[in-house]
């Protein structure tokens, strides 16, 4: 719901500081964060740099004026705030339903700090109602597709509402695949990752320092009420 997506993303902006250079994340719940710091760097005179990770998100920081730049080899980022399709009870997310799994994963991961933002409707007890992203090249994507039904059965290559196959920003496919009742996610997370042709998956294992889900934070291994 919009009224708890914008309170989620007024909550994260508690967590920007002047001079931080932030990641922004992809999604409608983002696009309120954006607004958020946006004002806070009219109203306050906040001096914020955004490292974008999809080019949806970079057209919105621009038409928002905020100051963004791309990720160069000294960049350090602060903080990331991002959104999310799912957050199990540790944390873990899956992510990558709007297609910028790869460097959403790429720019949390080296970020200081984590904040995911999200409405009720993302919290889950265990992940994998939502189909899980999986990025791979076009070249092979067949193939690749094989292989890792070997570990999930169910795979569809993602396509975009007029029926053509979908790109990321990247230019690769994304295949969405059934999570079957994984053992250990973070094991499946490194036999996916060894299959060639596979570029990243939308689990997110122990990326995330805090979730703030409506107008509530759950810090890692809190436990849901
Ligand atoms: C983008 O690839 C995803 O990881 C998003 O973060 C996710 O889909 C959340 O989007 P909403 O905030 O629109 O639900």
């Amino acid at each position: 719901m919009n009224s708890h997506k914008k309170s989620a993303a007024g909550i994260a902006a508690k967590y920007v500081k002047d001079g931080m250079t932030i990641g922004l994340g992809t999604g409608s719940t983002v696009q309120f964060f954006l607004e958020e710091l946006a004002e806070l760097i009219d109203r306050e005179k906040f001096s914020i740099t955004g490292v974008c990770t999809s080019s949806a998100t970079e057209r919105e920081a621009q038409k928002l004026k905020i100051p963004i730049v791309s990720l160069q080899k000294e960049t350090s980022l602060d903080l990331t705030v991002d959104g999310a399709d799912e957050i199990d009870i540790h944390l873990n997310l899956i992510k990558g339903g709007g297609g910028a799994l790869y460097r959403e994963k790429l720019i949390a991961k080296n970020s200081q700090t984590v904040v995911i933002i999200a409405d009720e409707s993302k919290k889950v007890d265990v992940l994998g109602a939502f189909p899980l992203p999986i990025e791979i090249t076009k070249f092979g994507n067949e193939l690749i597709q094989r292989k890792i039904e070997d570990l999930l059965p169910l795979t569809s290559l993602r396509k975009n509402a007029d029926g053509s196959i979908f790109e990321s920003d990247n230019n690769n496919y994304i295949l969405d695949c059934k999570l079957e009742h994984a053992n250990s996610l973070l094991h499946l997370e490194q036999e996916l990752k060894l299959i060639t042709g596979v570029v990243e998956t939308g689990l997110f294992i122990n990326v995330a320092d805090v979730a703030i889900v409506n107008n509530y934070k759950i810090e890692k291994d809190d436990q849901y009420a």
